[in-house]
């Protein structure tokens, strides 16, 4: 999943124009973005969406971010959509890994109520909303065998400090945030997840999101959260492998499996051991996934 779009789950003209933004994944949200009021007819409406587009051979992975579970929202939510099988269910400000061992066990009384394959559902994690989930990012690390990526967030961490700003005035994320963000990596890989990274709200700033999304593909991030249509195919190039890229992996591989009893390689200058071939081996994995074999 190289972009992750989020969509009101109670908007119909948001939900009318999901699927043309070319999004790997959507996530129909009844959290943030949907007020208490709208939370029933949110449900239902993306239940009805889930349906309808499930069958389709071509379409976006589908995801449903329910409310934290701290609040009495999210078995409801459970309730109103896991019937109409989303591949995964995005889970906001969790305490800790627990948080995902609870709603995966959840998901699995969901699933045999609606007759599902039992783990099916994914669980995707916002790994960095609550300071004390900051202090106990271990735990993400087994605590499910749904987990299928992490990402992190600013704006709800920021409202618990109390921080003025997570960005510098040139808009790179301040200290605080870029802790953030990198504990997020550490952790998803070490979980076996995919590392997502965070949404640019900046939606208008097209240049903003393209330096951002290259240093998040630089740093090992294999995807980003969008909120915008308009979004979504900057994404999709930053975390797609370049044709340079893929020639040079495939390089890797053939030197290392043309001298398999070689611990290191030379070649024009460079020195090449296992951890190039590991990174080498995951870039071209990554390339069949983004369809540029
Ligand atoms: N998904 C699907 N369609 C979207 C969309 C989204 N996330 N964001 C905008 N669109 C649609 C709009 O409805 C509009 O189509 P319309 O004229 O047929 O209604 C078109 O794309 C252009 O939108 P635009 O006018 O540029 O933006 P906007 O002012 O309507 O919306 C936001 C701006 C930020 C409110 C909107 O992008 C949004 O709701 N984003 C998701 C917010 C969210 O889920 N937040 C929670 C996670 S942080
Ligand atoms: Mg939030």
């Amino acid at each position: 999943m190289r972009s992750l779009l989020f969509v009101p789950g109670d908007s119909d003209r948001k939900i009318a124009k999901a699927l043309a933004a070319g999004a790997d994944a959507l996530i129909l949200d009844l959290e943030d973005s949907v007020t208490a009021d709208r939370k029933a007819a949110a449900r239902e409406m993306t239940r009805d969406f889930i349906a309808s587009v499930k069958p389709r051979e071509r379409r976006p992975r589908l995801y449903v971010r329910i409310n934290s579970l701290a609040t009495e929202d999210w078995s409801a939510d459970l309730d109103g959509v896991v019937p109409a099988g989303p591949d995964g269910i995005m889970l906001p400000k969790p305490r800790s890994g627990e948080d995902v061992h609870r709603l995966s066990l959840a998901l699995g009384h969901g699933e045999e109520r609606a007759g599902l394959v039992q783990g099916a559902t994914r669980i995707a994690a916002i790994a960095t909303e609550l300071p004390v989930c900051l202090l106990n990012m271990g735990s993400f690390v087994d605590a499910s065998t749904r987990l299928e990526a992490l990402t992190w967030g600013a704006e709800d961490l920021s409202a618990e400090v109390g921080s003025a700003a997570t960005r510098e005035a040139g808009g790179a994320f301040t200290s605080p945030y870029r802790l953030a963000r990198d504990l997020c990596l550490f952790t998803a890989v070490a979980a076996g997840a995919q590392p997502i990274d965070t949404v640019f709200i900046d939606f208008r700033d097209q240049d903003g999101l393209r330096a951002e999304a290259a240093a998040a593909a630089r740093d090992g991030f294999t995807g980003k959260l969008a909120i915008h249509p308009d979004q979504v195919e900057i994404i999709n190039a930053a975390f797609t492998p370049s044709q340079r890229e893929i020639e040079r992996a495939r390089g890797i591989v053939a030197m290392f499996a043309a001298s398999p009893e070689a611990g290191v390689i030379s070649l024009n200058g460079q020195m090449y051991d296992r951890p190039h071939l590991t990174r080498a081996k995951r870039l071209l994995e990554r390339a069949g996934v983004a369809g540029r074999d």
